[in-house]
């Protein structure tokens, strides 16, 4: 087997072995990375297009509107490492902004979409040196030695994807990147706020539908690359707001009892039996930093839009 290949099976393995575990709770669950194949990702750049989703609009709008204050913190000779970069879309606009980024690293899980991005941004920034890691974020990763001088790192984490962790794993996480960039470097940090309810319901239950998409893709990929037989036109999309716990809650609702296999497993789903497919985290901004300090960063600054919709965080390590 090429090691490409022997790659791709150890990862069908995985993915086995992790829906099986989730399958088999109560309630039943799916782990949220399994969203982002290449058609669940295409269907979120939609999603971050739409009215109802002003999550990525707003945390723009943040950024264009505080830029200047922005470059300050991450001042010069910096080393930015971004985790989840995607298209690298909002990293260019601190780029054009002069900051004193000399370093680049990029992290994604998805190698050729990482290295493809990796490779514009360093024809557009030629002065810049990009040097991308493919890793799981999440788990710990080794960073590369660049070969410019640098005075700090800044670890950029924007979108809210913290909101996609449960609090002890926002914690840990945070608590990782702690230990990633070291002393005396930064946090930069995307965190989406408590809000209307209705607007945030509005957000995760689209007029259009691309959210019940983008959630049901999830058992379309598991038909495609494990072989189940789940009949998408017996499950629902279902997003709520958990107000006790602070989180948009998704689900894929069973419509009626039903029996399905994944590769010789068999699932049983009673009617209207859930799989929790994610949750979104929703902040109050003084909850957040209580979070922040118990992993060990230091609150510096906070921006926020006019409605106060979204937040963005400036946090050093101690
Ligand atoms: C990636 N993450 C921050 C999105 C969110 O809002 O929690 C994922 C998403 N799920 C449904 N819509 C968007």
């Amino acid at each position: 087997m090429k090691p490409i290949m022997e790659k791709e099976a150890a990862g069908i393995k995985t993915m086995y072995r992790e829906v099986l575990k989730g399958l088999s709770m109560r309630p039943k669950t799916l782990p949220s990375k399994y969203f982002y194949d290449e058609r669940g990702s295409k269907l979120f750049d939609a999603i971050c297009d739409l009215k109802e989703y002003y999550v990525t609009r707003t945390e723009l709008s943040i950024m264009e509107r505080y830029m200047d204050e922005i470059v300050s913190v991450i001042g010069e000779r910096a080393m930015l490492i971004e985790y989840g970069s995607g298209s690298s879309e909002k990293i260019k606009r601190i780029l054009d902004a002069e900051s004193g980024i000399e370093v680049y690293v990029p992290i994604d899980i998805s190698r050729e979409f990482l290295f493809e991005n990796a490779a514009i941004i360093a024809g557009r920034y030629p002065r810049l040196e990009v040097l991308p890691v493919c890793a799981d974020f999440s788990k710990p990763f080794d960073l590369p030695h660049p070969e410019k001088e640098i005075e700090k790192r800044v670890v950029y984490f924007p979108g809210s994807t913290i909101g996609n962790f449960h609090r002890q794993e926002a914690r840990d996480f945070l608590r990782n990147i702690a230990r990633v960039c070291g002393k005396d470097s930064g946090l930069i940090i995307g965190v989406d706020l408590k809000k209307d309810e209705r607007v945030l319901h509005a957000a995760y239950n689209d007029a259009r539908g691309l959210t019940a998409e983008f959630n049901l893709n999830q058992l379309q990929r598991l038909n495609r690359e494990l072989g189940s037989n789940f009949d998408l036109n017996k499950f629902a999309h279902k997003a709520l707001y958990n107000r006790e716990a602070g989180r948009i809650e998704m689900h894929i609702v069973s419509n009626d009892k039903q029996r399905v296999n994944i590769n010789g497993s068999v699932i049983d789903f009673e009617k209207n039996e859930s799989i929790w497919t994610e949750s979104s985290y929703k902040y109050h901004i003084e909850e957040f930093q209580e979070l922040a300090l118990q992993a060990g960063f230091h609150p510096q600054k906070v921006w926020t839009d006019e409605r106060n919709y979204f937040s963005i965080h400036y946090l050093k390590v101690d």
